[in-house]
């Protein structure tokens, strides 16, 4: 009886918590359900390509170097970025919110716009896909 009020308890918690950490995969599989099929080379193409209609740098790769699984730099601020890899830092692309918050940041500086679900399911599924 004590046993199954403590699991009550437990399962309340966990689903009246704030902070839900999940998984790369489970953030991908988030945004395949918005994109439908995610494809890494499409991915690694975003990572990679240079942009004009950008606000702060021309590519995802000023701030977070052609290597993902490489410490980076702001191109502005000089300021440390973490590798974006998850294979590298183990926690990317594990909570949602801050996941989005830098999609929406970074798409803007880059391409002068947000990204779609589909490219951010593409650049998700890249970023898993390096081992
Ligand atoms: C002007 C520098 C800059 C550029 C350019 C940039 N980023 Fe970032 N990015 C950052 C910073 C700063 C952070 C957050 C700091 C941190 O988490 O280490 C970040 C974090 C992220 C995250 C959060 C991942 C996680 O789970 O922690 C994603 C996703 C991301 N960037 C995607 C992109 C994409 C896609 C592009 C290109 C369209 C891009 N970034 C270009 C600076 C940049």
């Amino acid at each position: 009886m004590i046993k199954r009020v403590l699991l009550l308890m437990l399962a309340v918690g966990m689903i009246g918590g704030t902070a839900q950490a999940e998984t790369p995969q489970q953030i991908l599989d988030n945004l395949v359900a918005q994109a439908g099929p995610a494809n890494a080379a499409r991915g690694e193409k975003l990572f990679r390509s240079k942009f004009s209609g950008g606000k702060n740098a021309d590519s995802c790769t000023a701030c977070h170097t052609d290597n993902a699984k490489a410490v980076g730099s702001h191109v502005k601020t000089n300021k440390v970025i973490d590798p974006l890899a998850p294979v590298a830092q183990k926690d990317r692309f594990t909570d949602p919110a801050k996941v989005e918050k830098w999609f929406k940041r970074n798409c803007n500086d880059v391409l002068g716009r947000a990204c779609s679900a589909q490219e951010k399911a593409d650049f998700t599924a890249y970023m898993i896909s390096i081992k």
